[in-house]
């Protein structure tokens, strides 16, 4: 069991905490697509412990910079979007998406002033209805070229969803294969009242999936570590010919990739808001057909 400080050394990520500092070394979910699509594309939002605003500029760019005017503390969320930036709603000062003072209207001139103030800012990068930011230092890095990122937007499609937990509680459910048998299980195999999950068939068998999950309440679990992070390999042996095998791997630090049907899989991302709360990101990917995203939704 894990002391109290060795909980803290791995979940906690405000400030300059080392597990905050690991986490930004790789690229993580920071809001969907859609969540942007209205009229006025600004949103405030959280992640790491910190308070930004997210916009979109008249050029179409996304920007990740500090939610606080620097000037007098105005929350740029309510800021207009205008003039290739995001300009505060108090006295103008308008900013881009690197952070960088275009103008402060109300000064003289004449005036060099707004070339000494920097907000700060972080990348972003919009893919299959997610939009990601690498917060580390120095240089971003390349997406690594998984299949959530690779396939064509009609195959994909992305989800959020809150979770009053840290990052590590979420990813530990996350690749924890014996909860589905009860949290994921109906008692009867198309139950619409309850929900249709895990309602498909496992595999090509003629067996769903819930009921795989009903009947195999203690799988045999086997976790391989390799170089990208490590893989649980679940077998619930269904009779003497057929076994079930849920394959799970976690991609170090925070994202979990599961195969969940011959043609799909989901990659999940779990993302500290701040030490205690995190976000779940998901994208379903299609490796046949389209994505009824409609159907999905629901
Ligand atoms: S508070 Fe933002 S410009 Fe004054
Ligand atoms: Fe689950």
């Amino acid at each position: 069991m894990l002391s109290v400080e060795e909980n803290g050394l791995v979940t906690q990520i405000e400030g300059n905490a080392p597990c905050g500092n690991l986490l930004r070394n790789y690229w993580h979910p920071l809001a969907l697509t859609e969540e942007l699509t209205a009229s006025r594309a600004a949103k405030a939002v959280k992640i790491m412990g910190e308070d930004l605003v997210l916009f979109r500029d008249d050029k179409g760019e996304y920007g990740l910079i500090d939610r606080r005017c620097p000037h007098r503390g105005a929350d740029l969320c309510f800021g207009r979007l205008e003039d290739g930036g995001i300009r505060c709603p108090f006295h103008g000062w308008l900013f881009n998406v690197d952070g960088i003072c275009l103008e402060q209207p109300a000064e003289p001139r004449e005036s060099n002033f707004r070339k000494k103030i920097k907000i700060q800012s972080y990348p972003c990068q919009e893919i299959n209805g997610i939009i990601f930011t690498y917060m580390g230092l120095g240089k971003a890095p390349a997406l690594p070229h998984f299949d959530c990122f690779v396939a064509p937007e009609s195959h994909s499609f992305a989800f959020k969803g809150y979770l009053e937990c840290n990052w590590l509680q979420a990813v530990e459910v996350g690749i924890d294969p014996s909860h589905a048998s009860f949290l994921h299980r109906y008692l009867k195999d198309h139950d619409p009242e309850y929900g249709l999950q895990f309602g498909g068939m496992s595999g090509d068998s003629e067996v769903t999936m819930t009921s795989v999950l009903r009947n195999h309440v203690c799988p045999d679990i086997k976790v391989e570590e390799n170089e990208f992070g490590m893989r649980l390999i679940t077998t619930r042996k269904m009779n003497r010919e057929s076994m079930h095998v849920r394959v799970t791997n976690l991609v170090f630090p925070n994202l979990i990739v599961i195969p969940m049907t011959n043609d799909m899989c989901i990659s999940q991302w779990h993302v500290p808001i701040d030490d205690k709360y995190s976000w779940w990101y998901a994208i379903f990917t299609a490796f046949d057909d389209e994505i009824d995203k409609e159907a999905m939704r629901n």
